[in-house]
Formats: structure tokens, C-alpha cells, sequence
């Protein structure tokens, strides 16, 4: 990762925090139940979504305070779906950000409890931003309604249980990831465009750009899931394969998994010359998303 971008990230990190500690401090949640959401926040995670907001906003000259309601939102969403996707129902894993996982701490109705508070605070987080304009919070609840829903990121959790034990082509692991991982990265890059005042092309060569993100994103999360170092990744390692998932690293070897994430991240850069911004931390988040060993 470059020196600017970790830089970057650590400030946008604090914030982020800050901000998610606050917001859920300030409500009135019975106790247990807010230790839960509060013990999952801090557990941790990278944040990336929020920061891929944060510069995609500020790449098109918008201010941290009116994206940053927004992108606790998204890091909220992405919380609350990694509780529940731990649960035994689903992948039934022990260990998430390097602690044990919600419901291990807690337990199910807790935490099932915890990721259904952290869904709808997200919205609520949206609309309680006075720097943003009616309108924009309009747009950014609904967009964010149909990424995380069940034509999104709950449509591609969905398809990954039904696709466990058997062998999917291509195409259609990559219709999952699209939605699994890649529609809540789309968000988060979208949205903060958005706030920043990027013109209807713009957004759309962002929308691109982050697509490949996505898919980038996820091939790594498999790659990890073999190669990975359970120190760093903070979750098991070979949870795919106890569950019979199917990833890239088994469809199409190890060797040719990197290659299609260097494929990916080339388009990726190719997406982001034609979105008319000038902005080396997107550049320098596809390289890091590519490589990141945690
Ligand atoms: C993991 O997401 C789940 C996927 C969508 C593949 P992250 O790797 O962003 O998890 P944290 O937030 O850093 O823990
Ligand atoms: C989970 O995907 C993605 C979402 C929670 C939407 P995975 O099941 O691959 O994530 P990890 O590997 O447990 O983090
Ligand atoms: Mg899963
Ligand atoms: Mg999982
Ligand atoms: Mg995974």
C-alpha cells in the first residue's frame, strides 16, 4: 500500500470510529443489545467502504461532513451482514475480526438482534445529516435500500447458500459477487460521487470502475480464504471449502485466479481515467484491495 493511502485511511478510520461510536452511544438501546452492535463496530474491520466514500466524494471536491453520515450507514450494512453471515445458519464460522464471532460472544438472538438494529440504523443515519438536502437523502436511502436488499447484497447471499455443494460456472459465481460483495462497494463509490457533485457520467464511469472493485474484492476474499494467514484475515481460513463454496481458487486454480484479478484491476484503472477526476487514493485503493493480505 502506498504511504499516502495508509496515511489516508488511518485519518479516515478515526473518523469513521468516532462517528459510528457516537451515533449509536446516542440512542436509547437496552444494554445488552448495545454491546452486541458496539462489540461487532469495534471489532476492528477496515472500513473500506466508508473510506472508498470518503474519496470518491472528496475526489469530485465534497466535504467528509456530509458523506460521512452516509458512509457509517454502508460500514453499518456491511456489519450487520457479516453477523449475520456467521451465524450457524449461514456459514457457521467461530472468529471474525480476529474475535469471536457475534453470536459466539453473545448468542444467536442477540445477535441476529444486532445486525437487524444495525440495518435500520443505517438508514436512520442517513436521514440525520442536515447537511444534506432532502433529496439527496431521497436518493441515497433508496440506492442504498436496493444495494443492500434482496436485489443486492441479500440476493447474492442467497444465491451462496444455494450454490454450496455444487459446482457453479463462471458466470454465474460471478452474478454472486456482483451482488454478494460488489453491489455494497458499487454503493459506497456511487454515493460518495454523488455527494461530491459528480455529473451523470461521471457516476456512471465510477459505477465501473467500482464493479471491478467489487469482483476484485471478493476473488481476493477467496484467495485469502486458502492462502491466508488467520492471524491477519482475522476469520478462518478454509471456511469456503468446509462449506463447499464455490470460489475462483477452485474454478479456476490459484494461478489463474491471480490472473483474473489482474484483469480486473487493469479495468478497473482503465474505468477510473474516464471518470474525469484526478484522484490517486481511487488509484491507489484498487492496488490495495487487489493485494491486501487482511
Ligand atoms: C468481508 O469484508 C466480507 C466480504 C464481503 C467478502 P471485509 O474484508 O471488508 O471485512 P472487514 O470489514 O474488514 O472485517
Ligand atoms: C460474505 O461473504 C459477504 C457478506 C456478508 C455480504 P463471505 O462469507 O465470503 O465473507 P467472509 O469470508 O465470511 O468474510
Ligand atoms: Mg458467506
Ligand atoms: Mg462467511
Ligand atoms: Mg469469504
Amino acid at each position: 500500500m502506498t504511504q499516502a493511502l495508509q496515511t489516508y485511511m488511518k485519518d479516515k478510520v478515526e473518523l469513521i470510529n468516532q462517528q459510528l461510536e457516537q451515533f449509536i452511544y446516542a440512542m436509547q438501546i437496552p444494554e445488552r443489545l448495545q454491546d452486541s452492535i458496539l462489540y461487532s463496530l469495534r471489532a476492528g474491520g477496515k472500513r473500506i467502504r466508508p473510506i472508498l466514500m470518503l474519496a470518491a466524494s472528496e475526489a469530485y471536491g465534497g466535504q467528509d461532513n456530509r458523506a460521512i453520515s452516509v458512509a457509517c450507514a454502508v460500514e453499518m450494512i456491511h456489519t450487520y451482514s457479516l453477523i449475520h453471515d456467521d451465524l450457524p445458519a449461514m456459514d457457521d464460522d467461530d472468529t471474525r475480526r480476529g474475535q469471536p464471532t457475534n453470536h459466539r460472544q453473545y448468542d444467536e438472538a442477540t445477535a441476529i438482534l444486532a445486525g437487524d438494529g444495525l440495518l435500520t440504523t443505517a438508514f436512520y443515519s442517513i436521514t440525520n445529516n442536515e447537511r444534506l438536502t432532502d433529496s439527496e437523502k431521497t436518493y441515497l436511502v433508496k440506492e442504498l435500500a436496493k444495494a443492500s436488499g434482496p436485489e443486492g447484497m441479500v440476493a447474492g447471499q442467497m444465491l451462496d447458500m444455494e450454490g454450496e455443494n455444487r459446482t457453479l460456472t463462471l458466470e454465474e459465481l460471478e452474478a454472486i459477487h456482483r451482488r454478494k460483495t460488489g453491489e455494497l462497494l458499487r454503493f459506497s463509490a456511487v454515493a460518495g460521487a454523488f455527494i461530491g457533485g459528480a455529473n451523470a457520467q461521471q457516476l456512471e464511469e465510477i459505477e465501473t470502475y467500482a464493479n471491478y472493485l467489487g469482483l476484485l474484492f471478493q476473488i481476493q476474499d477467496d484467495i485469502l480464504d486458502v492462502i491466508g494467514d488467520e492471524q491477519h484475515i482475522g476469520k478462518p481460513v478454509g471456511s469456503d471449502q468446509t462449506n463447499q463454496k464455490s470460489t475462483y481458487p477452485q474454478l479456476l486454480g490459484l494461478q489463474g485466479a491471480l490472473e483474473q484479478k489482474e484483469h480486473y484491476a487493469l479495468k478497473a484503472k482503465q474505468s477510473l481515467q474516464k471518470a474525469g477526476v484526478d484522484s490517486s487514493y481511487l488509484e491507489d485503493i484498487i492496488d490495495y484491495i487487489s493485494n491486501r493480505y487482511k
